[in-house]
């Protein structure tokens, strides 16, 4: 029987960012015990990744907005592929949830009289985005943290979760292992939450740190829950490309928020080119228009740098492969040419954008209120993940529930940005609430020693193979992975590359499955990447094989071979499942009808 040391909560959450803190809070206001586990340090989470705000419509800056047009730029910013009902819970649920966290101490900026700012971003029809400067996710992991300390949270750092234990259909426990010192524990719950975020680390160029390698998605995926959308990765347009060190790492939408222009090698705002008809004169006019835009000026034209992400990527891709890049490989953001129109601009622009300040000055030696950056597309985000229920966040196992990054439905094909933050505290907060009365209804599941045994045999096997193992070092495919990742499924993808990575994929996992490791199970970071390189592959393979289904271009996912969208698309999911083989399978789905009401605010919305 495997060793291990055996913790006891009434709600489990596995996953200490947005979704996990604000379903802590929740679960233990409705006085269950909670215990959260972090993969790395407690506040160490890709919520701080979300810089330029919390989506709400709080209609601060401009009073036209209301959770009818959020949500009706929601749906269309995820071309109409979102969980409907998801879409309208957090549209109308999010300025509450803002309000709640300004209770709790989160400073936002503010507006003259007061209330709290709202800036730009792509998408959305109005300033909507509540802010902190460019740091408004550490603002919000700082607050939540504080709020949930007070509560009498327990707090489990640096533990690695392995695996579901199930008694029946039910989730019933996690076993996982303590990172510092590498012994096992079991986690045993009457319910759990999965909010560990999304699956950055399968490819090269990432604004994700370490821990973003799937967790959540490949635990549901193999406890038997269903994936849905997996074909849908969000590459953000703009991460830095140099130096080579900090490539990928991001650099908020809220540039162009504030008033940032793309521009090619040649000086061109390219980004006029491929937009409506109105927009391509490119005249002076125009680009005097965007700027008051962003100015708040509620009858200027929006800037093109403000259309949705998948858009911004993909004519930054084309302007790089054109040749028309900048010298590292990405093109030009300027935030400094703003300095002419504001009066002290150069503080204006560190007020606004401390963080791409400091960051660019101390990464890069450039100073942004002074020149350029350069950037490029960054993997940032996965709209799919795993399949719930859309008012309590339960997936199909009961007793597991997921929410933020690792949960799908609300941002169809592609999501707005800022939406990702409001999203972990509307269904952060949901998912707690209804974990907390699951747990209330059900007595403890049994845990069924063969599979902590089962689970112990398979995370010590890399020791067993030790140096009997062929050679091969467990970065070395982690590596190729991310590499064929990066370069087969990335922002344009087409069959026959799609269909080399899978096959790509099998290989890894055998490779995977002969790694050895060597020294002790104490701190020992080729044993934890060698444990992580499961979930990515589950979750390579899930991005590859709904790419491959979906025979069309939408949102984030764009397609050489099938350039256009087809309607037989249109309203259609990918449902992603594991076999009784133990292969994965693929379905489609159709999306349920949105009810009348709802399409009535489409309608008068468009
Ligand atoms: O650009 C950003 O600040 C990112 C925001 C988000 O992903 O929601």
């Amino acid at each position: 029987m495997a060793e291990y040391e055996t913790v006891q909560h009434e709600v489990l959450i596995i996953g200490a960012g947005g979704a996990g803190l604000r379903a802590a809070i929740e679960a233990s206001a409705a006085g269950v015990s909670v215990g959260i586990v972090c993969k790395s340090l407690l506040g160490k989470a890709h919520t701080v990744m979300a810089e330029g705000g919390i989506a709400a419509a709080l209609a601060n800056v401009d009073d036209r907005d209301n959770w009818r047009v959020h949500f009706a730029d929601t749906m269309r910013g995820g071309q109409y592929l979102n969980n409907w009902r998801m879409a309208e819970l957090h549209a109308k649920e999010a300025p509450q949830r803002v309000r709640e966290l300004e209770a709790w101490g989160a400073v936002f900026d503010r507006t003259k009289d007061g209330r709290i700012l709202q800036r730009n971003f792509g998408g959305h029809r109005y300033p909507r985005l509540a802010h902190v400067g460019d740091r408004t996710g550490l603002e919000m992991i700082r607050t939540l943290q504080d709020h949930g300390v007070h509560q009498g949270i327990d707090v489990h750092m640096e533990q690695t979760v392995l695996t579901l234990l199930k008694d029946g259909e039910r989730v019933v426990g996690a076993f996982g292992y303590d990172r510092e010192r590498g012994r096992f524990k079991v986690y045993r719950a009457k319910a759990i939450v999965l909010a560990t975020g999304g699956i950055g680390r399968a490819y090269k160029i990432t604004s994700n740190s370490w821990e973003y390698t799937g967790d959540g998605h490949a635990l549901a995926y193999h406890a038997g829950a269903e994936l849905i959308d997996m074909e849908f990765v969000q590459f953000h347009p703009t991460g830095m490309v140099w130096p080579p060190s900090v490539r990928g790492i991001l650099v908020t939408e809220g540039v162009r928020g504030e008033g940032g222009i793309l521009t090619n090698q040649e000086g061109r705002r390219f980004m006029f080119e491929d937009i409506p008809e109105n927009y391509k004169t490119q005249t002076a006019a125009d680009e005097e228009e965007g700027w008051r835009y962003c100015q708040g000026d509620k009858n200027a034209r929006r800037p093109p740098e403000l259309l949705t992400r998948d858009h911004v990527a993909r004519s930054i891709v084309r302007e790089i492969k054109a040749g028309r890049g900048s010298p590292h490989g990405g093109v030009f953001l300027d935030i400094s040419w703003i300095k002419a129109r504001v009066a002290n601009g150069e503080d204006h622009i560190k007020r606004k954008l401390p963080s791409m300040y400091h960051q660019f000055k101390q990464l890069a030696d450039i100073d942004i209120t002074k020149g350029p950056m350069e950037v490029g597309p960054t993997t940032h985000y996965v709209m799919g993940g795993i399949r719930v229920d859309s008012d309590t966040q339960m997936s199909r196992l009961p007793g597991l529930f997921a929410a933020g990054e690792c949960a799908a439905g609300i941002n169809g094909a592609n999501r707005l940005g800022g939406n990702s933050l409001s999203d972990l505290l509307v269904f952060g907060k949901r998912s707690g609430e209804f974990a907390a009365k699951f747990a209330k209804e059900n007595v403890l599941g049994a845990i069924d020693d063969q599979q902590t045994a089962a689970a112990a045999r398979e995370a010590l096997e890399p020791f067993d193979r030790g140096a009997n193992a062929q050679g091969e070092g467990v970065y070395r495919v982690q590596h190729d992975l991310q590499e064929m990742m990066q370069g087969l499924v990335g922002i344009v993808r087409q069959e026959e590359e799609m269909q080399r990575a899978l096959q790509g994929i099998q290989q890894m996992r055998e490779r995977a499955g002969k790694l050895g490791v060597m020294g002790n199970r104490e701190f020992n970071p080729g044993w934890h990447t060698a444990l992580d390189l499961k979930n990515l592959l589950t979750v390579s393979e899930a991005i590859a094989l709904a790419g491959l289904e979906r025979k069309e271009s939408r949102g984030a996912h764009f397609r050489e071979d099938y350039p256009d969208k087809d309607p037989a698309f249109a309203t259609v999911n990918t449902v992603i499942w594991r076999g009784d083989d133990g292969a994965m399978q693929i379905r489609q789905e159709s999306i349920p009808q949105m009810p009348d009401d709802l399409k009535r605010v489409i309608e008068e919305m468009k």
